[in-house]
Protein backbone atom coordinates (compact mmCIF):
# COMPACT_ATOMS: atom_id res chain seq x y z
CA UNK A 1 0.00 0.00 0.00
CA UNK A 2 1.41 3.29 -1.07
CA UNK A 3 1.45 5.82 2.50
CA UNK A 4 -1.19 8.50 2.11
CA UNK A 5 0.28 11.87 2.24
CA UNK A 6 0.32 13.18 5.74
CA UNK A 7 -0.64 17.17 6.69
CA UNK A 8 2.84 19.36 7.64
CA UNK A 9 2.35 20.87 11.20
CA UNK A 10 2.47 24.53 10.54
CA UNK A 11 2.57 27.12 13.46
CA UNK A 12 -0.11 29.05 11.11
CA UNK A 13 -2.46 26.10 11.54
CA UNK A 14 -2.13 25.64 15.04
CA UNK A 15 -2.48 29.36 15.82
CA UNK A 16 -5.20 29.67 13.16
CA UNK A 17 -7.19 26.58 12.36
CA UNK A 18 -10.41 27.31 14.81
CA UNK A 19 -10.20 30.72 13.87
CA UNK A 20 -13.50 30.52 12.21
CA UNK A 21 -15.03 29.33 15.36
CA UNK A 22 -14.33 32.43 16.85
CA UNK A 23 -17.37 34.66 17.79
CA UNK A 24 -16.69 37.26 20.37
CA UNK A 25 -13.58 40.21 19.94
CA UNK A 26 -10.84 38.28 22.40
CA UNK A 27 -7.86 37.80 20.84
CA UNK A 28 -6.85 34.81 23.41
CA UNK A 29 -9.45 31.93 23.97
CA UNK A 30 -11.87 32.86 26.72
CA UNK A 31 -12.61 29.89 29.36
CA UNK A 32 -15.82 28.98 29.04
CA UNK A 33 -17.50 26.96 32.22
CA UNK A 34 -21.04 26.99 30.95
CA UNK A 35 -22.51 23.67 30.79
CA UNK A 36 -25.72 24.76 29.06
CA UNK A 37 -26.02 27.02 26.42
CA UNK A 38 -29.64 29.62 25.66
CA UNK A 39 -31.45 27.88 23.05
CA UNK A 40 -32.39 29.85 19.68
CA UNK A 41 -36.31 30.27 19.34
CA UNK A 42 -37.21 26.98 17.75
CA UNK A 43 -38.91 27.95 13.84
CA UNK A 44 -42.26 26.76 14.44
CA UNK A 45 -44.00 23.49 15.97
CA UNK A 46 -42.35 21.12 13.74
CA UNK A 47 -40.50 18.81 15.60
CA UNK A 48 -36.70 19.33 15.83
CA UNK A 49 -34.42 16.81 13.91
CA UNK A 50 -31.13 16.78 16.23
CA UNK A 51 -29.54 14.51 13.50
CA UNK A 52 -28.94 17.18 11.26
CA UNK A 53 -27.65 19.81 13.19
CA UNK A 54 -24.04 19.94 13.87
CA UNK A 55 -23.58 21.23 17.84
CA UNK A 56 -19.93 21.75 16.85
CA UNK A 57 -20.95 25.46 15.38
CA UNK A 58 -20.90 27.93 18.02
CA UNK A 59 -24.37 28.89 17.46
CA UNK A 60 -25.90 25.50 18.19
CA UNK A 61 -23.81 24.41 21.11
CA UNK A 62 -26.70 22.64 23.75
CA UNK A 63 -25.29 21.12 26.30
CA UNK A 64 -21.87 21.17 27.27
CA UNK A 65 -21.85 16.96 27.66
CA UNK A 66 -22.78 17.23 23.44
CA UNK A 67 -20.23 20.27 22.74
CA UNK A 68 -18.84 23.64 24.07
CA UNK A 69 -16.94 26.09 22.37
CA UNK A 70 -13.43 26.01 23.38
CA UNK A 71 -12.96 21.93 23.22
CA UNK A 72 -14.37 22.41 19.86
CA UNK A 73 -11.94 24.77 18.62
CA UNK A 74 -9.16 22.36 19.65
CA UNK A 75 -10.54 19.33 17.93
CA UNK A 76 -10.82 21.67 15.39
CA UNK A 77 -7.05 22.47 15.62
CA UNK A 78 -6.20 18.83 16.83
CA UNK A 79 -7.95 17.56 13.23
CA UNK A 80 -5.93 19.63 11.35
CA UNK A 81 -2.61 19.14 12.49
CA UNK A 82 -3.17 14.64 12.44
CA UNK A 83 -4.77 14.62 8.87
CA UNK A 84 -8.61 13.19 10.10
CA UNK A 85 -11.23 14.20 12.55
CA UNK A 86 -10.38 14.39 15.83
CA UNK A 87 -12.57 14.14 19.13
CA UNK A 88 -11.25 15.07 22.88
CA UNK A 89 -12.33 12.78 25.75
CA UNK A 90 -11.61 13.41 29.84
CA UNK A 91 -8.01 11.31 29.63
CA UNK A 92 -5.99 8.80 26.96
CA UNK A 93 -7.32 5.90 28.50
CA UNK A 94 -10.77 6.87 28.71
CA UNK A 95 -10.33 7.23 24.79
CA UNK A 96 -9.04 3.92 24.76
CA UNK A 97 -12.19 2.88 25.99
CA UNK A 98 -14.28 4.53 23.33
CA UNK A 99 -12.30 3.02 20.96
CA UNK A 100 -12.58 -0.38 22.14
CA UNK A 101 -16.54 0.36 22.54
CA UNK A 102 -16.22 1.78 18.73
CA UNK A 103 -14.77 -1.39 16.99
CA UNK A 104 -16.40 -3.50 19.57
CA UNK A 105 -13.29 -6.06 18.30
CA UNK A 106 -13.76 -10.49 18.24
CA UNK A 107 -10.50 -10.36 19.82
CA UNK A 108 -7.34 -7.82 20.39
CA UNK A 109 -3.89 -8.55 19.07
CA UNK A 110 -1.46 -6.66 21.58
CA UNK A 111 1.55 -7.37 22.86
CA UNK A 112 3.61 -4.84 25.61
CA UNK A 113 3.09 -1.34 26.17
CA UNK A 114 1.39 1.22 28.30
CA UNK A 115 -0.19 -0.95 31.08
CA UNK A 116 -2.66 1.25 31.93
CA UNK A 117 -4.20 0.43 28.23
CA UNK A 118 -3.65 -3.28 28.97
CA UNK A 119 -5.98 -2.26 32.23
CA UNK A 120 -8.57 -0.67 30.14
CA UNK A 121 -9.16 -3.57 27.99
CA UNK A 122 -9.63 -5.74 31.08
CA UNK A 123 -12.33 -3.39 32.69
CA UNK A 124 -13.83 -3.16 28.64
CA UNK A 125 -13.22 -7.27 29.03
CA UNK A 126 -15.66 -7.41 31.92
CA UNK A 127 -18.22 -5.40 30.15
CA UNK A 128 -18.09 -8.34 27.87
CA UNK A 129 -18.85 -10.75 30.57
CA UNK A 130 -15.25 -11.50 30.09
CA UNK A 131 -15.41 -12.70 26.27
CA UNK A 132 -12.86 -11.32 25.08
CA UNK A 133 -9.62 -13.70 23.71
CA UNK A 134 -6.30 -11.45 23.70
CA UNK A 135 -3.77 -12.53 21.09
CA UNK A 136 -0.33 -11.37 20.12
CA UNK A 137 0.69 -8.52 17.61
CA UNK A 138 2.31 -11.17 15.83
CA UNK A 139 -0.19 -14.32 15.71
CA UNK A 140 -2.45 -14.78 12.82
CA UNK A 141 -5.27 -12.24 12.66
CA UNK A 142 -9.07 -13.09 12.02
CA UNK A 143 -11.93 -10.47 10.37
CA UNK A 144 -13.23 -8.72 13.23
CA UNK A 145 -10.20 -8.27 15.67
CA UNK A 146 -8.36 -5.36 16.50
CA UNK A 147 -4.80 -4.86 16.13
CA UNK A 148 -3.61 -2.39 19.41
CA UNK A 149 -0.36 -1.09 17.96
CA UNK A 150 1.46 1.12 20.59
CA UNK A 151 4.07 3.01 18.62
CA UNK A 152 6.85 4.34 19.92
CA UNK A 153 6.44 2.14 23.16
CA UNK A 154 6.04 2.77 26.41
CA UNK A 155 8.78 2.90 28.38
CA UNK A 156 11.40 2.49 25.96
CA UNK A 157 10.60 4.41 23.29
CA UNK A 158 11.77 1.91 20.29
CA UNK A 159 9.27 1.94 17.14
CA UNK A 160 7.02 -0.77 15.32
CA UNK A 161 6.24 -1.04 11.93
CA UNK A 162 2.61 0.75 11.52
CA UNK A 163 3.10 -0.52 7.58
CA UNK A 164 3.45 -3.89 8.42
CA UNK A 165 0.67 -4.66 10.95
CA UNK A 166 -1.69 -2.35 8.98
CA UNK A 167 -1.29 -4.35 5.37
CA UNK A 168 -1.34 -7.97 8.14
CA UNK A 169 -4.10 -6.43 9.62
CA UNK A 170 -6.45 -5.63 6.47
CA UNK A 171 -5.58 -8.67 4.94
CA UNK A 172 -7.08 -10.59 7.79
CA UNK A 173 -10.42 -8.40 7.70
CA UNK A 174 -9.13 -7.11 10.78
CA UNK A 175 -8.29 -3.26 12.10
CA UNK A 176 -6.14 -1.21 13.28
CA UNK A 177 -5.50 1.69 15.95
CA UNK A 178 -2.57 3.78 16.85
CA UNK A 179 -1.54 4.84 19.99
CA UNK A 180 1.23 7.63 19.05
CA UNK A 181 0.79 9.01 22.46
CA UNK A 182 4.92 8.82 22.00
CA UNK A 183 5.19 10.44 18.54
CA UNK A 184 2.80 13.57 17.86
CA UNK A 185 2.84 15.79 14.63
CA UNK A 186 4.89 16.63 13.66
CA UNK A 187 6.99 13.25 14.33
CA UNK A 188 4.70 10.46 13.24
CA UNK A 189 2.01 10.34 10.94
CA UNK A 190 0.09 7.09 11.48
CA UNK A 191 -2.61 7.32 8.91
CA UNK A 192 -0.05 7.67 6.42
CA UNK A 193 1.20 3.97 6.91
CA UNK A 194 -2.34 2.33 6.96
CA UNK A 195 -4.04 3.22 10.53
CA UNK A 196 -8.08 2.83 10.88
CA UNK A 197 -7.15 4.75 14.02
CA UNK A 198 -5.26 7.12 15.92
CA UNK A 199 -4.95 7.68 19.55
CA UNK A 200 -2.98 10.36 21.64
CA UNK A 201 -3.14 10.49 25.40
CA UNK A 202 -2.87 14.24 24.99
CA UNK A 203 -2.19 14.72 28.81
CA UNK A 204 1.11 14.45 27.19
CA UNK A 205 2.43 16.73 24.32
CA UNK A 206 -0.14 18.05 23.14
CA UNK A 207 -1.21 19.81 26.40
CA UNK A 208 2.23 19.93 27.08
CA UNK A 209 3.13 21.57 30.60
CA UNK A 210 1.80 18.73 33.08
CA UNK A 211 -1.61 20.26 33.95
CA UNK A 212 -3.93 19.23 32.33
CA UNK A 213 -5.73 15.13 31.39
CA UNK A 214 -6.79 14.33 28.24
CA UNK A 215 -7.57 11.68 25.20
CA UNK A 216 -7.84 11.80 21.72
CA UNK A 217 -8.95 9.88 18.95
CA UNK A 218 -8.86 10.63 15.56
CA UNK A 219 -10.69 8.81 12.15
CA UNK A 220 -10.82 9.30 8.65
CA UNK A 221 -14.51 10.06 8.03
CA UNK A 222 -17.40 12.32 9.23
CA UNK A 223 -19.49 9.17 9.91
CA UNK A 224 -16.89 7.20 12.24
CA UNK A 225 -16.34 10.79 13.67
CA UNK A 226 -20.24 11.00 14.68
CA UNK A 227 -20.80 7.63 16.14
CA UNK A 228 -17.70 8.36 18.20
CA UNK A 229 -18.94 11.71 18.93
CA UNK A 230 -22.87 10.10 19.73
CA UNK A 231 -21.57 6.95 22.13
CA UNK A 232 -19.27 10.02 23.56
CA UNK A 233 -22.10 12.03 24.70
CA UNK A 234 -23.63 8.96 26.25
CA UNK A 235 -20.46 7.61 27.39
CA UNK A 236 -20.20 11.18 29.19
CA UNK A 237 -16.33 10.93 28.82
CA UNK A 238 -15.45 14.56 27.42
CA UNK A 239 -12.67 16.57 28.61
CA UNK A 240 -13.61 19.51 30.98
CA UNK A 241 -13.77 22.79 30.08
CA UNK A 242 -11.22 24.26 32.30
CA UNK A 243 -8.83 21.37 30.76
CA UNK A 244 -10.00 22.51 26.81
CA UNK A 245 -8.89 25.79 27.32
CA UNK A 246 -5.27 24.30 29.02
CA UNK A 247 -5.23 22.29 25.89
CA UNK A 248 -6.23 24.94 22.77
CA UNK A 249 -3.80 27.21 24.47
CA UNK A 250 -1.15 24.74 24.69
CA UNK A 251 -1.57 23.60 21.21
CA UNK A 252 -0.35 26.82 19.74
CA UNK A 253 3.06 25.97 20.25
CA UNK A 254 3.51 21.93 19.70
CA UNK A 255 5.64 22.81 16.52
CA UNK A 256 8.08 24.61 19.02
CA UNK A 257 8.33 22.53 21.65
CA UNK A 258 8.21 19.04 19.91
CA UNK A 259 11.27 19.14 17.67
CA UNK A 260 13.32 20.73 20.46
CA UNK A 261 12.17 17.61 22.94
CA UNK A 262 13.14 15.42 20.18
CA UNK A 263 16.39 16.42 19.78
CA UNK A 264 17.56 16.71 23.30
CA UNK A 265 15.75 13.25 23.03
CA UNK A 266 18.23 12.39 20.74
CA UNK A 267 21.11 13.82 21.53
CA UNK A 268 20.94 12.21 25.36
CA UNK A 269 20.13 9.16 23.98
CA UNK A 270 23.18 8.80 21.93
CA UNK A 271 25.70 10.51 24.77
CA UNK A 272 24.39 7.81 27.33
CA UNK A 273 24.64 4.98 24.95
CA UNK A 274 28.24 5.43 24.64
CA UNK A 275 28.32 4.32 28.37
CA UNK A 276 26.28 1.51 27.70
CA UNK A 277 27.69 -1.89 28.70
CA UNK A 278 29.18 -0.46 31.69
CA UNK A 279 31.64 1.60 29.90
CA UNK A 280 33.32 5.09 31.61
CA UNK A 281 32.08 8.43 28.83
CA UNK A 282 32.50 11.81 29.22
CA UNK A 283 32.38 11.83 33.10
CA UNK A 284 29.74 9.28 33.47
CA UNK A 285 31.38 6.56 35.97
CA UNK A 286 32.40 2.96 34.57
CA UNK A 287 29.63 0.27 35.83
CA UNK A 288 26.60 2.70 35.65
CA UNK A 289 24.96 2.48 32.77
CA UNK A 290 23.94 -1.14 31.26
CA UNK A 291 21.25 -0.70 27.92
CA UNK A 292 19.60 2.78 26.08
CA UNK A 293 16.68 1.90 24.68
CA UNK A 294 15.64 4.84 21.89
CA UNK A 295 14.37 4.49 18.31
CA UNK A 296 17.00 6.59 17.09
CA UNK A 297 19.33 3.74 18.48
CA UNK A 298 17.24 0.73 16.95
CA UNK A 299 18.71 -1.56 14.91
CA UNK A 300 16.78 -2.70 11.55
CA UNK A 301 14.71 -5.79 12.12
CA UNK A 302 14.34 -9.03 10.10
CA UNK A 303 11.83 -7.45 8.23
CA UNK A 304 13.95 -4.49 7.06
CA UNK A 305 12.06 -1.71 9.21
CA UNK A 306 13.81 1.35 9.37
CA UNK A 307 12.19 3.56 12.44
CA UNK A 308 13.08 7.31 10.28
CA UNK A 309 10.75 6.01 7.70
CA UNK A 310 7.55 6.51 9.83
CA UNK A 311 9.51 8.73 12.15
CA UNK A 312 9.38 11.32 10.00
CA UNK A 313 9.33 14.54 11.53
CA UNK A 314 12.13 13.47 14.12
CA UNK A 315 12.77 10.68 17.09
CA UNK A 316 10.66 10.73 20.02
CA UNK A 317 11.08 12.43 23.13
CA UNK A 318 10.40 9.76 25.78
CA UNK A 319 12.67 6.45 26.25
CA UNK A 320 14.72 4.77 28.75
CA UNK A 321 17.98 3.30 30.41
CA UNK A 322 18.32 0.31 32.23
CA UNK A 323 20.94 1.13 34.88
CA UNK A 324 23.55 -1.72 36.35
CA UNK A 325 21.97 -1.93 39.87
CA UNK A 326 18.28 -1.54 41.05
CA UNK A 327 19.63 0.66 43.76
CA UNK A 328 21.00 3.22 40.98
CA UNK A 329 17.52 3.78 39.20
CA UNK A 330 15.91 4.03 42.64
CA UNK A 331 18.25 6.86 43.55
CA UNK A 332 18.93 8.48 40.18
CA UNK A 333 16.03 10.72 39.21
CA UNK A 334 16.04 11.94 43.02
CA UNK A 335 19.88 12.95 42.53
CA UNK A 336 18.94 15.06 39.96
CA UNK A 337 18.39 18.98 39.77
CA UNK A 338 16.66 20.18 36.35
CA UNK A 339 15.15 16.50 35.79
CA UNK A 340 11.99 16.23 38.29
CA UNK A 341 11.42 12.80 39.44
CA UNK A 342 7.78 12.33 38.54
CA UNK A 343 5.64 9.98 35.82
CA UNK A 344 4.00 10.74 32.93
CA UNK A 345 5.94 12.58 30.01
CA UNK A 346 5.67 15.38 27.33
CA UNK A 347 6.00 18.23 29.16
CA UNK A 348 8.44 21.38 28.74
CA UNK A 349 9.80 20.09 32.08
CA UNK A 350 12.39 16.79 31.60
CA UNK A 351 11.05 14.03 34.18
CA UNK A 352 12.16 11.01 35.40
CA UNK A 353 11.63 7.83 37.29
CA UNK A 354 12.71 4.02 38.41
CA UNK A 355 9.57 2.65 35.78
CA UNK A 356 8.91 0.15 38.54
CA UNK A 357 7.55 2.62 40.96
CA UNK A 358 4.58 3.16 38.88
CA UNK A 359 4.44 -0.02 36.46
CA UNK A 360 4.83 -3.86 39.01
CA UNK A 361 5.69 -5.26 35.62
CA UNK A 362 8.91 -3.14 34.76
CA UNK A 363 12.52 -4.24 35.75
CA UNK A 364 13.39 -2.32 38.43
CA UNK A 365 16.57 -1.12 36.96
CA UNK A 366 14.99 0.59 34.07
CA UNK A 367 14.49 4.50 34.33
CA UNK A 368 12.61 6.46 32.00
CA UNK A 369 13.32 9.99 30.80
CA UNK A 370 10.96 12.30 29.14
CA UNK A 371 12.96 15.32 27.84
CA UNK A 372 11.93 18.45 28.10
CA UNK A 373 12.45 21.83 26.23
CA UNK A 374 15.61 22.57 28.53
CA UNK A 375 19.28 23.05 26.97
CA UNK A 376 21.20 19.77 26.24
CA UNK A 377 24.29 20.35 27.86
CA UNK A 378 22.45 21.49 31.17
CA UNK A 379 20.58 17.83 31.11
CA UNK A 380 23.78 16.33 30.38
CA UNK A 381 25.94 18.43 33.33
CA UNK A 382 23.07 17.46 35.55
CA UNK A 383 23.11 13.59 34.60
CA UNK A 384 26.96 13.00 35.03
CA UNK A 385 27.10 14.78 38.51
CA UNK A 386 24.09 11.96 39.39
CA UNK A 387 25.70 9.57 38.16
CA UNK A 388 28.44 10.18 40.05
CA UNK A 389 26.88 10.65 43.28
CA UNK A 390 24.98 7.51 42.87
CA UNK A 391 27.89 5.72 42.45
CA UNK A 392 29.78 6.73 45.99
CA UNK A 393 29.14 4.39 48.34
CA UNK A 394 27.00 5.37 51.13
CA UNK A 395 24.39 4.65 53.90
CA UNK A 396 20.85 3.59 52.21
CA UNK A 397 18.59 6.87 51.54
C1 LIG B 1 1.29 5.25 25.46
C2 LIG B 1 0.22 5.71 26.38
N1 LIG B 1 -1.06 5.53 26.06
C3 LIG B 1 -2.06 5.93 26.87
C4 LIG B 1 -1.80 6.54 28.08
C5 LIG B 1 -2.93 6.94 28.99
O1 LIG B 1 -3.12 8.32 29.00
P1 LIG B 1 -3.81 9.11 30.21
O2 LIG B 1 -2.88 9.05 31.36
O3 LIG B 1 -4.02 10.47 29.63
O4 LIG B 1 -5.09 8.41 30.50
C6 LIG B 1 -0.47 6.76 28.46
C7 LIG B 1 -0.16 7.38 29.75
O5 LIG B 1 0.98 7.40 30.19
C8 LIG B 1 0.56 6.32 27.59
O6 LIG B 1 1.86 6.50 27.90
Amino acid sequence: MAPKTAPKLTGTELVHADDELVHGREVAASISVTTTFRAPLPPDNTPINTDSMDFRSPERHVYSRYTQDVSTRAERVLSKINGGLALTYASGLAASYAALVYFHPKRIAITGGYHGCHNTIEVYKHSRGGDLPLIGLDDDYQPGDLCWLETPLNPTGEARDIKYYAEKAHAAGAKIIVDSTFAPPPLQYPFKWGADMVMHSGTKYFGGHSDLLCGVLIVPTEADWKTLWTHRTFLGSMMGSLESWLLLRSLRTLHLRVPRQSENAKGLARWLSQAAGGKAFDGIPAGVIDTVWHSSLQKKDGRGFEPSVQLEGGWNPTFAILLKDPEYARLLPHSLEYFVPATSLGGVESLIEQRSTVDPGADPRLVRISCGVEDLEDMKKDLRRAFREIVKPRARL
